[in-house]
């Protein structure tokens, strides 16, 4: 048997140094790091310290300067609008750099961040690459998130300008954009510059010069700019996650370490070559879309897909197939979920028939647990392998894989295979150990992380290092609960603290908590995420009312229903409130939130020993049967 993967994976490990400059010598530098790891301030490390490159020359201009600028670097295709399009590398560069000329005039300058509030067209990645040609900071934020959450993005980073269009669109609905952003101007107390609106066709809206202006107008008058350089640490981009309170934790990206580890992804971990058609049916608010649509699939000098559009209702069941087909797409990333809801309206397949798949070589999953139902019935379907990974917003890229570019591994359904080249992970069990295989306990990975990970938290070096560095002295605490088998194969089986997954979504039960609490009639309040067939997970929320309140319990639930819709976004798919009479706590009055979970799975619980009153499970049971949350058995 090959031993590739275990040479490779060892190497790394032992000698991350050597390992990762190698890797380097794949990306363009402008000057290259002699300095590959300074680890004299930890847990803050610096990979390729005095290394100079830029990430949008490592995007397109390099491609164009090895004579591939005829190569497709984009394709646009929108089932919802009917709108499709293709970029060459060429072509994207123009474009990119022409609104970099842009920013440039608006005043932004190297290390000013600019709020990208988009929905899936061209203009939202043009306009992430046109800040990383000038060394600005993006933070794209997506475009599920409510007025309340772009506010606080916008003081978190104090951001000039603010890019948006005039609208999204969602089936069935138009998301309009300009009411939004201008709620959460109003609502942010750092005030940007300038905003930036990029007319979508037929759907055009007034803007108030001269702070707002339109994408056209700017670009009008725009020369063409070249790249910054830029150091290696230097920053190119923050991205907001949840957090375990509603104050998002601003990760951010540093530039070489980016480049370098995302590069060496395509092919390692994805099997992808340059001139490859890849696509990750994302969106670019999230890390993966960050990751998998715009940077690594341009490092790399492949051809991207940005889809505008569903797995299903986009119009049908077979829109991933037809783009598959249509753009002979390699292989594809996407969410469980997304699978989930194909299998859901098209069980037998037969719109996948339809279509010619003969160049889809695999699939991968992530964002969430991969049931193995859903990877069997895609395995069956699609005829390629199917691969689970783990990964986070942390870390930009996969922890653990099948590495299928470097040795196929065979699967185990409901593990995320082994660990990545680069991450050293081991399981920590409550007395601190290290746990034996199969034993239960936090996932951890040794410390330093490899590179493309978060070097720290916008402005919050603190909150890095007591948030993820601390428990586990020498160790990053990823928050997932797991088991690492004998062969080496992680189980990702659950968070450890009160973040869920919706729909590959992440969000924070305590954020939708606050929301809740600001009801004027709630006294108490308990988020928690139950098991759905379809997302994943879904948000519920339980209300113990004040004494005294009059308002029916039907009104209250619907008010606090929209609060949550109002103040983090539609993304939180938060249908569901219940009022009931008291919450379940221990004696020391912690509620038992775990407890209910179980109670609302209908799985099997322990009466919890410090329980106050063992009598609430019971009229919490009745509520949500009553509610048809469980069914009654
Ligand atoms: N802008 C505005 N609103 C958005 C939005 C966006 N970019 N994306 C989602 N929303 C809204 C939806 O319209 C929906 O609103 P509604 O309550 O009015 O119906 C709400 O947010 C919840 O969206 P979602 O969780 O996506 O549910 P859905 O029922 O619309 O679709 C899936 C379900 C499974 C089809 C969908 O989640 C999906 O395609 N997932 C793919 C995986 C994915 O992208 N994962 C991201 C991380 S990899
Ligand atoms: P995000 O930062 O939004 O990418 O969410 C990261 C979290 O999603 C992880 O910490 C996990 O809890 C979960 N997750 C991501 N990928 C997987 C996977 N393959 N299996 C199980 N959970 C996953």
């Amino acid at each position: 048997m090959s031993n590739k993967f275990n040479d490779l994976y060892k190497k790394s490990i032992e000698n991350p140094e050597i390992f990762w400059q190698e890797a380097s010598k794949d990306i363009f530098w402008f000057k290259e790091p002699t300095k590959i790891l300074n680890k004299s301030n930890a847990p803050f490390y610096k990979w390729f310290e005095d290394g100079v490159t830029n990430t949008c020359y490592n995007a397109l201009d390099i491609h164009i300067e090895q004579g591939n600028g005829e190569r497709t670097a984009l394709i646009y295709d929108s089932p919802i609008t009917g709108n499709k399009s293709k970029f060459t590398y060429k072509e994207l560069k123009l474009k990119v750099s022409r609104f970099a000329g842009a920013l440039e005039n608006q005043g932004v300058k190297k290390g000013d961040r600019v709020i990208i509030y988009m929905p899936m067209i061209p203009e939202a990645v043009i306009a992430m690459l046109a800040c990383a040609r000038i060394g600005a900071i993006h933070s794209v934020v997506f475009g599920g998130f409510a007025s309340n959450e772009l506010a606080s993005r916008i003081d978190d980073s104090k951001a000039k300008v603010l890019i948006t269009a005039s609208c999204g669109f969602e089936p069935g609905r138009t998301v309009e954009y300009k009411p939004l952003v201008d709620e959460a101007v109003k609502q942010a107390t750092h005030k940007i510059d300038k905003m930036i609106l990029f007319q979508r066709p037929s759907h055009e809206v007034k803007l108030n010069a001269p702070k707002e202006v339109s994408w056209d107008e700017v670009v009008a008058d725009a020369k063409e700019i070249d790249c910054v350089e830029m150091n290696s640490n230097d920053f190119a981009y923050i991205l907001y996650t949840s957090g375990t309170t509603g104050t998002p934790k601003g990760i951010v990206r540093d530039v070489g370490g980016h480049i370098v580890a995302l590069k060496w992804t395509m092919k390692n971990i994805y099997n992808i070559n340059e001139g490859d058609i890849w696509w990750s049916a994302s969106d670019i608010g999230w890390i993966v879309g960050h990751s998998y649509i715009v940077y690594a699939p341009l490092f790399k000098g492949c051809t991207t897909v940005l889809f505008e559009g569903k797995p299903v209702g986009t119009p049908d069941a077979g829109a991933f197939w037809k783009i598959i087909s249509d753009y002979k797409v390699k292989s594809l990333f996407t969410a469980p979920t997304a699978f989930r809801a194909i299998k859901k309206e098209d069980p037998e397949g037969k719109f996948f028939s339809k279509y010619d798949l003969s160049k889809f070589e695999s699939l991968f999953l992530a964002g969430e647990r991969a049931d193995p139902d859903t990877i069997k019935w895609a395995e069956n379907l699609l005829k390629v392998p199917v691969i689970d990974h783990w990964w986070q917003t942390e870390t930009s890229w996969a922890i653990s894989s099948n590495c299928t570019g470097i040795e196929m591994m065979k699967t185990k359904y409901g593990s995320a295979c082994k660990a990545v080249p680069g991450y050293d992970v081991k399981i920590i069990k409550s007395d601190k150990t290290i746990a034996k295989p199969n034993e239960m306990g936090d996932i951890v990975v040794k410390l330093p992380l490899p590179p493309g990970t978060f070097p720290t938290l916008w402005n919050a070096d603190e909150r890095y290092k007591e948030n993820y560095m601390s428990n586990y002295e020498g160790y990053y605490q990823t928050y997932d609960a797991g088991h690492i088998d004998e062969d080496g194969y992680i189980w990702i089986m659950s968070r450890t603290d009160d973040i869920i997954n919706v729909a590959g979504h992440r969000l924070s039960t305590g954020a939708i908590e606050e929301v809740l609490s600001e009801h004027q009639s709630v006294a108490e309040c308990a988020v928690l995420g139950i098991a759905d067939k379809l997302k994943g997970q879904l948000p519920i929320g339980l209300i113990v009312l004040k004494a005294g309140v009059e308002k029916d319990n039907e009104t209250i639930s619907k008010e606090c229903i929209q609060m949550v819709r109002n103040k983090i976004g539609p993304v939180a798919a938060f249908k569901i409130a219940i009022v009931i009479k008291r919450l379940p706590k221990t004696r020391s009055g912690k509620i038992l939130r775990g407890t209910i979970r179980k109670i609302a799975d209908n799985v099997e619980y322990k009466m919890p020993p410090t329980i106050d009153d063992p009598l609430i499970l019971d009229e919490i049971k009745e509520d949500l049967i009553k509610n048809n949350i469980l069914k009654s058995v």
